[in-house]
């Protein structure tokens, strides 16, 4: 391939690959560029360079993705920790705050992200921001019953609130958990820490996709000449 973003997108997700040892339980992330991770951590596992990997998925995506790439899965009940969780972002701020929710995974993606000893965030350089909300809206999680009363509420926080709609489904996105997706355009969101708990607190509510501390490394694929490297 020539894209640009897809070159960073392959080169980010290696150099995440490479990071997992043998023996490792690792969390895996959903979206296009945790894809190429998964795909080089099973290419990994294949030639035998690590053995003894067991992951842990984000959604059905990487469910999916990890079982084609030969990669062995295991549940949150029967692990005592996570090593390693490498998962993408839709922005990442200068304080390694990010807005993740793309993919409708984000409420997976905080429990399983946020349980690992490191987490690695895996992005092209066009997710990084000042300001968190300034390119993408914010996804929030809410159970079917409640859409309207959480829309109405986050309007009252000074968002705009829109219910996501499916692109290749009539109606709305439904979640793996069965829920829906409302996108919140904020004018600027000054304190992301305040507006994650004031956000998760309304009724209705499972999660939105503000992740505050979580991140610890952030690796940025770049190109530059058409010759892709990571940051
Ligand atoms: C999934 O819900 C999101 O949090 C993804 O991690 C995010 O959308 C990144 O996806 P891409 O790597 O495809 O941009």
């Amino acid at each position: 391939t020539t894209d640009p973003v897809k070159l960073m997108k392959q080169e980010v997700g290696k150099a995440a690959a490479s990071k997992v040892k043998s023996g490792m339980i690792v969390g895996l992330g959903t979206g296009s560029t945790t894809a190429y991770a998964i795909e080089y951590i099973g290419d990994r596992l294949k030639s035998g360079e690590i053995e003894n990997i067991v992951g842990i998925p984000t959604s059905f995506q990487a469910e999916v993705l990890a079982r084609q790439y030969g990669i062995p899965l295991t549940t949150l009940d029967v692990i005592d920790h996570m090593d390693l969780a490498i998962d993408g972002a839709d922005e990442v701020d200068p304080n390694k705050n990010l807005i993740k929710g793309g993919g409708a995974a984000h409420t997976r993606e905080k429990i399983v992200d946020s349980l690992a000893d490191q987490f690695i965030v895996v992005v092209d350089s066009g997710k990084l921001v000042d300001r968190l909300g300034s390119t993408f809206l914010l996804p929030v999680e809410a159970m079917p019953m409640a859409i309207t009363t959480v829309m109405k509420a986050l309007e009252k926080l000074g968002g705009k609130p829109q219910l996501r709609m499916g692109v290749k489904k009539a109606g709305p996105v439904i979640t793996d958990q069965g829920n829906m997706v409302i996108d919140v355009k904020f004018d600027s969101i000054d304190n992301p820490a305040d507006l994650e708990k004031t956000i998760n607190n309304i009724p209705g509510v499972l999660e939105n996709g503000l992740f505050v501390g979580v991140a610890d490394l952030i690796l940025v694929g770049e190109v530059k000449d058409g010759q892709p490297s990571v940051r």
